[in-house]
């Protein structure tokens, strides 16, 4: 295997630039779009406080983050203070107070390792997911949208991943492949490694904002608008780092010592997570640190087979950017 091959770009990667960026323009949703998330949270928020007034709903996932592709569903948290609580009886009486509105396909998946309420609103034609008090994805959602103000390119580079990946097959967590949260911290670790890094570690930065969730402190640097030129002095613009981006997984990354981590900014290795063994069923073959779970690796899914059928789209993906006459369009080919 070519691993930690580093080569030189292509001469001609500029010219792929307008291209990409057409495509990930043509990826962005539409106002309009936004405006029916809006209406049918409202809509959630009008049902739920009738029964539960002190309830807050949240927006999480990829509408809150702000790497929402067009026809996104939406993602809910429903956010409630009572240690008596149980999320399944809970979940149980929300799922019948939405099944006696106007919302189609109402089902509480009670067993899920997430629990939640799913729905589908006749009206915009919008689906949704909602779980109760799952606050640490609503802060992992703020600090992903946070990094995103930071710098344009992160926006650009994630959508294009999460676009290939799900053009590629390998956005499909339950058949051992990333999930979009995961290949988004990838794209904010590869930023952060850069030289000049295009984004800063705002873990690592004075905290003016902080929240403990589930004994969890979370806290970071959050006045990212006095950060919109931090990273002004790399100017490599979305094809060469798209090319990066894939050469880095594909040939530099060292899979067996070596775990990205976002909370810090830069690489640590396995010894220190004690993540060298497979644990359960933990294998730990690529390590993705989520940055608040610390203990959580989001590429704890990938097993023996589907860390082969990732590398190999890596490699492919790399390889096109590199040789191919018209990487836009073979990149995103289905598999
Ligand atoms: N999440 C998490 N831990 C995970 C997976 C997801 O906390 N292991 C949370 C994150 O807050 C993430 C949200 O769940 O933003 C939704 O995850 P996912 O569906 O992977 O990302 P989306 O951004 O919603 O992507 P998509 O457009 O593919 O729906
Ligand atoms: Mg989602």
């Amino acid at each position: 295997r070519n691993t930690r091959r580093t080569i030189e770009c292509r001469k001609d990667i500029d010219r792929l630039d307008a291209p990409f960026l057409a495509i990930y323009e043509s990826l962005i949703p539409a106002e309009e779009e936004k405006a029916k998330q809006k209406q049918l949270l409202t809509l959630l928020e009008k049902l739920v406080c009738k029964h539960w007034p002190k309830a807050k709903l949240y927006l999480y996932g990829s509408c809150g983050n702000s790497f929402g592709v067009l026809k996104s569903d939406i993602d809910v948290c429903l956010a409630i203070d009572d240690p008596y609580l149980n999320k399944v009886v809970m979940l149980v009486k929300l799922a019948e107070i939405l099944k006696s509105s106007n919302l189609q396909d109402v089902q509480a998946l009670t067993r899920a390792r997430v629990p939640i309420v799913k729905l589908m609103d006749p009206v915009t034609g919008i689906s949704c997911d909602i779980c109760v008090n799952n606050v640490l994805a609503v802060v992992n959602t703020k600090l992903l949208r946070d990094y995103a103000e930071i710098d344009g390119r992160l926006r650009q580079l994630a959508f294009l991943v999460k676009h290939w990946a799900k053009s590629r097959g390998v956005n499909e967590t339950y058949q051992g492949t990333l999930s979009s949260y995961a290949y988004v911290l990838m794209c904010i670790h590869f930023l952060q490694l850069r030289n000049p890094p295009i984004l800063p570690c705002l873990q690592r930065m004075k905290a003016t904002y902080a929240v403990t969730v589930d004994n969890i402190e979370c806290a970071f640097f959050d006045e990212v608008e006095k950060l919109r030129d931090f990273g002004a002095r790399n100017n490599e613009n979305i094809s060469k780092l798209l090319w990066g981006f894939f050469h880095y997984w594909a040939y530099c990354h060292d899979y067996p010592n070596h775990v990205i981590s976002v909370r810090h900014g830069y690489i640590l290795r396995k010894q220190e997570k004690d993540w060298t063994r497979r644990v359960g069923n933990d294998r730990h073959l690529i390590c993705i640190e989520d940055p608040f779970e610390t203990s959580h690796d989001l590429g704890r899914v990938v097993d023996k087979r589907s860390i082969k059928v990732l590398r190999e789209e890596f490699e492919r993906a790399a390889e096109i950017l590199q040789n191919d006459p018209n990487p836009c369009v073979t990149l995103f080919e289905p598999y």
